[in-house]
C-alpha cells in the first residue's frame, strides 16, 4: 500500500540559469489516472491498469478506493484490482483533499444502487461546482439531494436508465461521470457539448476493452449504448501530455535541448504550435518530441480553451516563458475564474505582469531574479519552477506539496537534465 505522507515542510532550492539537456520519460497521466482508478468500483474482477504515476493524488485515490473497501495490489506503476466496493460512503477525511474525488459518486452508484459522497470542497484556482456531475446522476435515473455537506443519490426500482445529457458548458469531469455511469444503464445515453481531452478518450477506452459499448469518444457527441456487466481489463494509462509540456517550457525557458520521450505528440498539437511561434524549435516523431532554442523567446499571445484547444493546465508555465519574451504578451483564461495565483509570485522574481478579471499582460524582461516564492496550486508551482531555473541566483519555493499532487520525480528528472535543483527541510 502506498501511504498518502504530508509533505508540506518542505522546499525547492534551484539555482538558475543551467542549460537543460538530454531526455526525460514522462508518466502515465495524473488526469486520466484516476477516473481510470475509479473504474475499479464497476470492473470488480481482474482489473489491471498500468503506467499509473506514484503522485499524491493517486496515492489518496487509492486510499479512498480501499476505505470504499475495494481490494487491490500496486506494485511498481501497476494496479491489480480484485474485488469491489463493500460500502456506499465516501469517507469526508479522504474527499476533502481532493476535488477530483467526485468522480467515484457514478461509478458508486451504479454498482451499489446508492452513494454518498461529501461535496468536494473548492480550491485555489477556483470554486469548483459539481452540479453538472448531480445533472448526470438525475439524467440517468437516480434521486440525488444535498444533506450535512453529503451528496446523496440512490437509485429507484428501475435502476439506471439512458437519457440525453445536454451540457450547458464543457466539463471533464462531468464528461467521465457520464461514461462511467451510463456504460451500465439501461438504453441508450447521448452526451452532447461533451469534453474531447485525451484523459476523457482513454477513460473511454479502457471501457471499450472492458465490453462497454460506446461510439464518438474525442469529439463533443458521445454515444453510449448500456451492457449488463463490464469484463476484466488490462489497461495502460496514456501519458501525461501537462507534464510533456511542462518539461517542454523547461527547454525553452533555460536555452536548452531536450528530448521529451514516452508521450504522444498529437494530444499537444496546438501548444506546441505555440512554442514553435515563440521561436523554440520542435522536431516530432513518434512517441517523443524533441525541444531547443537559442535565443529568447519571442511574445505570443494565447487564450486557453477546451482541447484541442490550448490546454489551462498550461497556462501558468507558459507565463513564465512569456516573462522573459521580447514583447508583451496577453493570456487569456477562459476555463477556471481564479488561475492567475502564480503572477504575483512571479512579479517577486521580477516579472512585469498587470492582470484584469481572466486576462494578463506580461511586458518581457531580460532576466527573472532568484527569490523566495510561494506555491499555491500544482500548476503555478511548476510555474515558479522553470522561472526559477531561468533567473539568476538562487530561488527557494515554498509549498512544493502542491507539486507532489501532479509530478512524479521531478527534482530527479531535472536534475538528470541538469537543473541544480534540490528538496530539503
Ligand atoms: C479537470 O478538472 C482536470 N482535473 C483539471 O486539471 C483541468 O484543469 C480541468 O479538467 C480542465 O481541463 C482532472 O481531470 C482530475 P472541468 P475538472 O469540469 O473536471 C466548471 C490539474 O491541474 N464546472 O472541465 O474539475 C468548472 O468550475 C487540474 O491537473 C461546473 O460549473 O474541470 C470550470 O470552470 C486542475 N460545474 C469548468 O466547468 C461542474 O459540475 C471546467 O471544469 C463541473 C465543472
Amino acid at each position: 500500500m502506498k501511504n498518502f505522507v504530508n509533505t508540506d515542510v518542505e522546499k525547492i532550492f534551484i539555482k538558475g540559469e543551467n542549460q537543460l539537456k538530454g531526455n526525460v520519460l514522462i508518466s502515465g497521466a495524473k488526469n486520466a489516472a484516476l477516473p481510470l482508478m475509479a473504474l475499479s468500483l464497476i470492473i470488480n474482477k481482474d482489473f489491471r491498469l498500468s503506467n499509473i504515476p506514484d503522485l499524491a493524488d493517486t496515492r489518496l485515490m487509492g486510499s479512498l478506493l480501499a476505505d470504499l473497501g475495494v481490494t487491490f495490489e500496486w506494485k511498481n506503476d501497476c494496479i491489480n484490482f480484485d474485488g469491489g466496493p463493500k460500502k456506499d460512503e465516501a469517507s469526508y477525511d479522504l474527499v476533502k483533499h481532493m476535488r477530483a474525488s467526485i468522480l467515484v459518486l457514478g461509478p458508486l452508484l451504479a454498482s451499489k444502487g446508492s452513494a454518498k459522497v461529501p461535496l468536494p470542497g473548492g480550491c485555489a484556482i477556483g470554486t469548483r461546482p459539481i452540479d453538472l456531475h448531480v445533472m448526470v446522476m438525475e439524467t440517468l435515473g437516480a434521486n440525488v439531494f444535498y444533506d450535512s455537506g453529503f451528496i446523496i443519490a440512490s437509485l429507484g426500482p428501475d435502476g439506471l436508465k439512458g437519457g440525453v445529457i445536454n451540457f450547458p458548458k464543457i466539463s471533464v469531469g462531468a464528461t467521465e461521470s457520464a461514461i462511467m455511469t451510463a456504460v451500465l444503464a439501461k438504453g441508450e445515453t447521448k452526451i452532447l457539448n461533451a469534453a474531447q481531452e485525451p484523459e476523457v478518450v482513454d477513460l473511454g477506452k479502457c471501457l471499450v476493452s472492458a465490453g462497454a459499448n460506446i461510439t464518438g469518444l474525442g469529439t463533443k457527441t458521445i454515444t453510449i449504448n448500456g451492457v449488463e456487466k463490464l469484463n476484466s481489463v488490462n489497461h495502460s494509462v496514456v501519458p501525461d501530455r501537462i507534464e510533456a509540456g511542462s518539461f517542454a517550457i523547461a527547454a525553452s525557458i533555460t536555452k536548452g535541448n531536450v528530448e521529451i520521450s514516452n508521450v504522444r505528440p498529437i494530444d499537444l498539437n496546438l501548444f506546441l504550435e505555440v512554442l514553435r511561434s515563440t521561436g523554440s524549435s520542435v522536431e516530432i516523431f513518434e512517441n517523443s518530441f524533441s525541444v531547443s532554442s537559442l535565443k529568447r523567446p519571442i511574445s505570443h499571445n494565447i487564450v486557453t480553451e477546451c482541447h484541442p484547444g490550448f490546454p489551462t493546465d498550461l497556462q501558468a508555465q507558459y507565463m513564465a516563458l512569456m516573462s522573459i519574451a521580447d514583447g508583451i504578451t496577453i493570456v487569456k483564461e477562459t476555463i477556471f475564474e481564479n488561475r492567475f495565483m502564480h503572477v504575483p509570485e512571479l512579479i517577486r522574481m521580477g516579472a512585469k505582469i498587470v492582470t484584469k478579471s481572466q486576462e494578463a499582460a506580461i511586458t518581457g524582461v531580460k532576466k527573472l531574479k532568484g527569490s523566495k516564492v510561494m506555491a499555491s496550486d500544482l500548476r503555478a508551482s511548476m510555474c515558479l519552477i522553470l522561472g526559477a531555473l531561468a533567473a539568476s541566483g538562487t530561488s527557494e519555493i515554498d509549498g512544493i506539496f502542491h507539486l507532489d499532487r501532479g509530478y512524479e520525480k521531478l527534482v530527479d528528472k531535472l536534475s538528470n537534465l541538469g537543473a541544480n535543483i534540490r528538496r530539503s527541510y
